[in-house]
């Protein structure tokens, strides 16, 4: 079976995670990493024994490379994804896609033009307990969905970032509450603000679907423990879902269920399923149109946040 050659482009924090992923994945041949800091790009090449690099131009030439992740800081995804486009590559960019909407429509347009897989990180769609979400959520065990509720809170350590909690963070459960309502957001209102951070670092979002539903966040940089779950209340039945232990509970007025999930680790599926989608060429999803509409709800909750007025999207 032919293996699909891949790299990584910016081995921080994140980008490590995708090499360890990658350097186990059978269907993929990690041919090269690469990060403009050197000695980063020296540490983890050697510690996974992959060829390393620091100028991308130069690691593009690979020519065995169809697949390459990108885990750079956020200012930095366009013009690097867009170097990779370019070169003929297939790409999956972390989120936020790229620091605003204009820049995520127009990396989407040179994917297609291309005909090349442009997919997000919107690594909670990977996640188990999400997909076990979904399928009550399809065979309608919760009746008829009222509202979405979404934690997403931890401490994060005060360092120069270029986004703030809302499209670093609330993002994931803006664009989770997308794909399980299957609907579109029409209406967004938000307070944020900044405690500790120079960007946004708190925020609560109430969000209007366009069918009625209403979804709600709550995001931030600054509670002590690390809080990542989802309620959906429906007219039928409550659902629980900790994206963290991905536990569920089901609950109505006479049961509560806690069906069993295995846990597995989103990051791998979402690789995974990557390089399937490369290999046999499958539609990349999430896709970079499901980037341009979580970065576009971010951008009106923003300005909702500034503004201090209910915003249409
Ligand atoms: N999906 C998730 O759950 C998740 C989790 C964490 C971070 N992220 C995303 O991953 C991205 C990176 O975050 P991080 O915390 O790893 O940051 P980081 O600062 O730890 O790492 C970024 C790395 O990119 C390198 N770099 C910077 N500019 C570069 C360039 N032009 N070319 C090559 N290398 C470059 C830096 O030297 C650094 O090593 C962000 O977009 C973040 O939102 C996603």
């Amino acid at each position: 079976m032919k293996r699909v050659g891949a790299g990584v482009v910016g081995t921080g924090f994140w980008g490590e995670n995708q090499v360890r992923v990658l350097r186990q994945s059978p269907k993929c041949n990690l041919i090269g990493i690469c990060d403009s800091n050197r000695e980063r790009a020296r540490q983890v090449g050697s510690k996974y024994s992959v060829p390393w690099y620091t100028n991308v131009r130069e690691f593009l030439r690979i020519p065995e490379m169809e697949a390459v992740t990108v885990a750079t800081p956020t200012h930095t995804h366009f013009q690097v994804g867009m170097q990779i486009l370019e070169a003929g590559k297939n790409l999956l960019v972390e989120k936020p896609m790229t620091g605003n909407q204009e820049q995520a429509r127009k990396l989407d347009a040179a994917a297609s033009k291309k005909g090349l897989k442009l997919m997000v990180g919107f690594i909670e769609r990977f996640n188990p307990g999400v997909r076990f979400v979904k399928e009550l959520l399809d065979r309608k065990a919760a009746g008829e969905v009222i509202i979405a509720t979404g934690r997403r809170v931890a401490r994060w350590p005060v360092r120069i970032g270029d986004v703030g909690v809302i499209k670093d963070t609330a993002i994931h459960d803006i664009d989770i509450m997308r794909f399980l309502l299957q609907d579109k957001v029409s209406v967004v209102y938000a307070q944020t603000g900044s405690l500790k951070h120079s960007f946004e670092d708190y925020a609560e979002i109430m969000l209007r679907f366009s069918r009625g539903v209403t979804g709600f966040l709550d995001a931030n940089w600054l509670t002590p423990r690390k809080v990542r779950t989802l309620i959906i209340t429906g007219s039928e039945a409550t659902i629980n879902l900790d994206y963290i232990t991905q536990e569920l509970t089901v609950e109505n007025s006479k049961t509560m269920t806690k069906p069993h999930i295995r846990w597995d680790e989103p990051l791998r599926l979402e690789l995974e399923y990557f390089i399937k989608a490369v290999s046999n060429d499958l539609d990349p999803i999430p896709s970079g149109k499901d980037a341009i509409e979580a970065i576009r709800v971010c951008e009106t909750a923003l300005k909702s946040g500034k503004t201090k007025a209910v915003c249409q999207n």
